[in-house]
């Protein structure tokens, strides 16, 4: 399978990229599959609504398109539903992914649960 125009745009201009220096939120997270690193950072408002939301990782083009993506999908969302956001919610709004590359975009969705775990950790 061949990447989508969407996978394509994702890589070759990311949204969301880099450190959050207010985040209140952070989770990392490596992958078993190819041992890449994924890591999310959160700025969690009082009422648990994500204001804003980036990502930094040393993995490949599917892991940055995934995490562009799924940044962007979270941001105005409460923690609830972003907690829910399934790796397979990530690769459908791209369009697919090949199957060699699904674990990339669960990286993405798993760090976004290790960040909110983050901040949950914190405020309680
Ligand atoms: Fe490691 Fe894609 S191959 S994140």
């Amino acid at each position: 399978m061949e990447y989508t125009e969407k996978v394509i745009e994702n890589f070759s201009c990311p949204k969301h990229v880099g450190e959050l220096e207010d985040a209140n939120g952070v989770g990392q997270v490596g992958s078993p599959a190819c041992g890449d690193i994924m890591k999310i950072f959160l700025k969690i408002n009082d009422e648990d609504i994500i204001e804003n939301a980036s990502f930094k990782t040393f993995g490949c083009g599917a892991a940055v398109a995934s995490s562009s993506m799924a940044t962007d999908m979270i941001i105005g969302k409460s923690i609830e539903e972003a907690g829910k956001l399934k790796n397979s919610d990530v690769v459908d709004a791209l369009g697919g992914l090949p199957d060699v590359k699904i674990h990339c975009s669960v990286l993405a969705a798993e760090a976004i649960q290790a960040a909110i775990q983050d901040y949950k950790t914190k405020k309680a």
